[in-house]
């Protein structure tokens, strides 16, 4: 049927037309709020370039959670700022570490959060890299025993998923390995399967203090032109032993997070990274973007895409717009 009999302008009339034919929902329910745990008492820090987000010490984060369950926010991505650094990111697997110390005393204080952890060597190593440095290079092979070493401590102090950002190649076989043999059979991994060398990263780096002393991480991280390079990822990773994969960033990756949606029947995860908030944010205090329309057209976006999951720094804001009344 065609014009003038067709209009597809019908459904657009009226807010509830619009609403009751919308093909894509977004929802509380798919947010993980990231946080950035470091170590003091009574300490809330604000990123420079990530206005609303904060370093918090653990007893600030356990409030925080508080809040963002009140919002209906049911997962929470911890990343831990040590107190030192070395060259074997020792800190990053200590049992007594700031993140294993913060499962632990989240754990104690709140019921249902699913508590997932990044597993990574960069917020721990005095060079910055992703792993175990060795005459200028990051030694894969070597670096897998200290990834499994850290997802097993993490396991041990609570964590329900243990997610590896590293792009170690065969890092998600290992960490099945070495959580299954200790009795972590139930712990699942969200695998960082497309992370791409994304300049999205900058404001992170700055939150994590994870800026590579030298270099950059184009020999571990993705090129960014490739896209069967993603799918490659993601299908060793499921086959390695991943239950959920994710694609990272999102918003200039939206392609790769549909491809994986229809390759995979497995559900996907999108990052929607630093830089991408910071740009929203930046713009809308130049008031030259609507930063809340922007925020909500993004996200959905990338639910449109297939994402199941969306990690997100806007998780707050975005609930408070989805369940008003909780604000
Ligand atoms: C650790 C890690 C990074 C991010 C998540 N985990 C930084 C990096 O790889 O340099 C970036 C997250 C963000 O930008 O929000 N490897």
């Amino acid at each position: 049927m065609l014009f003038p009999s067709y209009r597809p302008r019908r459904l657009r009339k009226t807010k509830s037309i619009r609403k009751i034919i919308q093909e894509t929902d977004l929802s509380v329910s798919d947010f993980i709020y990231p946080m950035f745990v470091i170590p003091g008492n009574g300490v809330k820090e604000e990123i420079t370039s990530m206005p609303g987000i904060f370093r918090y010490s653990i007893d600030n984060t356990i409030k925080e959670i508080k809040e963002i369950k009140e919002l209906g926010i049911q997962a929470v991505l911890l990343f831990g700022i040590p107190e030192k650094k070395d060259e074997h990111g020792s800190e990053g697997y200590n049992e007594n570490g700031i993140i294993q110390k913060a499962l632990r005393k989240i754990k104690e204080e709140i019921k249902d959060i699913l508590l997932i952890t990044d597993v990574c060597m960069c917020e721990y190593t005095s060079h910055g890299h992703c792993g175990i440095v060795k005459d200028g290079e990051v030694e894969n092979d070597e670096t897998l025993q200290y990834l499994g070493r850290m997802a097993l401590s993490h396991a041990k102090a609570g964590a329900d998923i243990v997610a590896p950002s590293d792009m170690m190649d065969g890092r998600v076989g290992v960490i099945r390995e070495v959580l299954d043999e200790n009795g972590f059979q139930n712990v699942a991994i969200m695998s960082y399967s497309a992370k791409y060398a994304s300049a999205f990263y900058g404001p992170f780096r700055e939150a994590a203090h994870s800026t590579p002393l030298f270099g950059d991480r184009h020999g571990y991280q993705m090129d960014p032109p490739n896209i069967r390079e993603a799918l490659r990822e993601i299908s060793l990773d499921i086959q390695e032993g991943a239950d959920i994969v994710m694609i990272k960033p999102a918003l200039s990756y939206l392609d790769v997070i549909k491809a994986a949606k229809e390759e995979f029947d497995y559900p996907i995860a999108a990052y929607s990274v630093s830089g991408e908030y910071s740009m929203v944010k930046a713009a809308g205090r130049l008031g030259w973007v609507d930063e809340t329309k922007l925020m909500m057209e993004i996200l959905t976006s990338i639910k449109r895409a297939g994402a199941d999951i969306i990690i997100t720094y806007f998780a707050k804001d975005a609930a408070s717009i989805l369940n008003p009344s909780k604000r």
